[in-house]
């Protein structure tokens, strides 16, 4: 009897248990899988299970930046994230990686606390950042605690220079007209682009410049963490390779990120560890090299062909398909 491919699949993705999840301090160092002997942890749990090497002596451990746990939201009838957990330590980037309509965004919109313009609401779990409840506040507050999202579709205000684009992003943040100088030029040093096109519509940018645009102007609050949502959506590899430069720059300057992409490969090259999202369940998580290693990932989310299955699936569809007759008029 032949192997089912079920059966073939290598054991990786199997033998999943739980383990202590671990703060990473800042800048991330290489993370080290406690329980997991290099697995993804399959299902919900205590969030990402990422551990670290020992911190060097004299540099305190850091709590987790973001600790989503348990939550559940929906939009009237629409449940859209059931009992989802997730940990961004305080200086790493995470990727959340899933299909159309997982609940990536609803996430996003969940830690924003923007959910409500979207006609949805948390109806369980809770949203700490920093020890600090999210999920009770405004979301301008949610931005001043330092938590800013880059929307998916970039939103710039296409009517708008590419100047007033990045001051409007300042707003409100702390510090003053030295802080904001401060955060102009080092978006300017990220993003050259925008210094030169300061005078333009945003809306005269191609894509890519104004993804970077999208960026900048976040980058004008000075988060503590960044939520990006998709940003090589709709960009030439180029580009999204480009964009995954300033999203490691970003982060290696001190800014936590949750990246949200359908770009696997991309979010894998930038995240320590991602989770999966599957119809508003974690199905999958772990550090990135674990999930680049998953068979599920690879076959579904990084392209890879399993060449015996795909052989099974031609012979499938080789044997359903009726032999036609020649049409003539
Ligand atoms: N404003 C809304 N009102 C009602 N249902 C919504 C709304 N926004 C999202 N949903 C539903 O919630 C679920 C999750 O959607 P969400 O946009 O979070 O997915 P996503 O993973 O971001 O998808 P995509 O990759 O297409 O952006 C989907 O079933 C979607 O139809
Ligand atoms: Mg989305």
């Amino acid at each position: 009897m032949r192997e089912s491919r079920r059966d073939r699949q290598p054991k990786t993705d199997a033998h999943l248990r739980a383990a202590p999840v671990v703060p990473v301090h800042n800048p991330p160092p290489p993370p080290v899988v406690s329980g997991s002997d290099s697995a993804p942890r399959r299902g919900r749990g205590p969030g990402v299970v990422l551990g670290c090497a020992p911190p060097t002596e004299g540099v305190p451990m850091t709590a987790a930046a973001l600790q989503v746990s348990e939550l559940t939201v929906g939009y009237g009838p629409v449940q859209a994230l059931e009992g989802v957990d997730l940990e961004v330590p305080e200086g790493a980037v995470v990727a959340v990686l899933g299909g159309n309509g997982a609940g990536k965004t609803t996430l996003m919109r969940a830690v924003s606390r923007t959910l409500g313009f979207h006609g949805g609401a948390i109806r369980g779990g809770s949203v700490t950042f920093g020890g600090r409840r999210l999920d009770r506040l405004p979301p301008d507050k949610v931005v001043a605690a330092g938590v800013v999202q880059v929307p998916e579709g970039r939103r710039v205000f296409a009517r708008m220079t590419v100047a007033d684009n990045l001051r409007a992003g300042g707003l409100g943040a702390r510090g003053g007209r030295r802080s904001a100088a401060a955060a102009l030029t080092r978006v300017h040093e990220l993003f050259p682009v925008l210094r030169e096109r300061a005078g333009q519509p945003a809306g005269l940018l191609s894509g890519g410049e104004q993804q970077m645009l999208a960026l900048g102007r976040a980058l004008m609050g000075g988060p503590r963490l960044l939520l990006l949502d998709e940003p090589s959506l709709g960009l030439a590899p180029l580009m999204a390779e480009r964009i995954a430069e300033a999203v490691r720059e970003i982060n290696a300057q001190g800014t936590s990120v949750l990246l949200v992409e359908q770009n696997a490969a991309l979010a894998l090259g930038v995240a320590v560890a991602a989770v999966v999202l599957e119809v508003g369940r974690v199905t999958l998580s772990g550090t990135a090299a674990e999930l680049k290693g998953s068979d599920e990932v690879r076959h579904r989310y990084l392209g890879v062909v399993d060449e015996t299955a795909a052989a099974d699936a031609e012979q499938a569809v080789d044997a359903s398909v009726p032999a036609l007759t020649r049409w003539v008029p």
